[in-house]
């Protein structure tokens, strides 16, 4: 039995197949009391949860927020431009003033790569990263996996094409060691500029090209181009990036008939996806969300040591 009590989450890179496991299995548990008329479980009945943003967020934030409210915590949201960081407080100073507010953990989203890591260092109660810089976006990628094995029953030997701008994603990074660990094989695919320097490092295989990527694949994962994230010029227009990497239904062709597509959003319609393509039947991206509360139950569920 694995105990996930008190551990933090900053990235799926770190855990066994396992662990992450473990995650999915108490995730599918949860997802019956979504199907509920009444979504409410004492579970985590006198705890506090804080999430705190310094970026924006729709799924993530929210999702944590009913994750939290249908177990009965007690959960207090920090956005970053309302925080006494705006008068100089140091990101240390404010997980500390959070911690000795006796919140039972803290979910954070960060513009800087290794941020939740190192706060993590500064308090004994768990953290939770929910999207650091361009590192990893954990939750995400284990909502990914989940929604993946309840449509496919198991993830070994699929073929999944993470398509676009990878180098910027944290979720394609959360993506990449998910999928790998639990037996599928991965692809990148995008123009040169938007793919990963350290590439080669990773279990992935490379394409440069949407159709050689895309061919015979199971899953597409669609992602966002991250303009927020990028500090140069990748590519000469959004018109040429869209006809050269939009995954369209075209495109999808010379995928398996029954490709699976995902997007972690937000979507940009017409640009990086067809803008018909998520409400195509293969479509799970409603899907994604839903399990996106289901995963954060989970997590908070387990680092919090809950039981019953
Ligand atoms: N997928 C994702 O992280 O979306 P949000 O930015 O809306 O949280």
């Amino acid at each position: 039995m694995i105990n996930l009590a008190g551990r933090d989450l900053l990235d799926l890179e770190s855990l066994t197949a396992e662990e992450i496991t473990a995650f999915l299995d108490t995730a599918e548990t949860f997802t019956e009391i979504l199907r509920r008329d009444v979504k409410k479980v004492p579970t985590l009945r006198g705890k506090s949860v804080v999430t705190l943003f310094y970026e924006n967020s729709t799924r993530t934030r929210t999702s944590f927020e009913a994750a939290g409210k249908y177990m009965s915590a007690d959960v207090i949201n920090i956005s970053g431009s309302t925080s006494s960081a705006s008068k100089g407080e140091s990101l240390r100073d404010t997980f500390l003033t959070i911690q000795s507010l006796t919140a039972d953990c803290i979910i954070m989203r960060t513009p800087f790569s290794g941020a939740c890591h190192q706060a993590a260092q500064w308090v004994s109660i768990p953290v939770i990263n929910a999207g650091d810089g361009t590192h990893e976006h954990p939750t995400q990628g284990l909502l990914d996996v989940l929604t993946l094995r309840q449509a496919k029953g198991s993830l070994g030997g699929l073929t999944v094409a993470i398509v676009g701008d990878v180098a910027h994603s944290r979720v394609a990074r959360s993506n990449i060691w998910a999928l790998s660990k639990l037996g599928a094989n991965v692809r990148l695919v995008g123009p040169g500029t938007l793919l990963p320097p350290d590439a080669q490092e990773l279990p992935v295989e490379v394409f440069t090209d949407l159709r050689e990527g895309l061919r015979g694949v199971d899953v597409v994962n669609v992602l966002r181009l991250q303009l927020e994230r990028q500090t140069k010029a990748l590519f000469p227009t959004q018109r040429e990036y869209s006809k050269l990497f939009g995954v369209t239904r075209d495109a999808l062709s010379v995928a398996k008939p029954d490709v699976l597509i995902l997007h972690p959003g937000p979507m940009n319609r017409g640009l990086e996806i067809g803008g018909d393509v998520p409400d195509m039947p293969r479509s799970l991206i409603e899907k994604q969300v839903t399990n996106g509360v289901a995963v954060r139950m989970a997590v908070l569920y387990l680092v919090l040591g809950a039981t019953g």
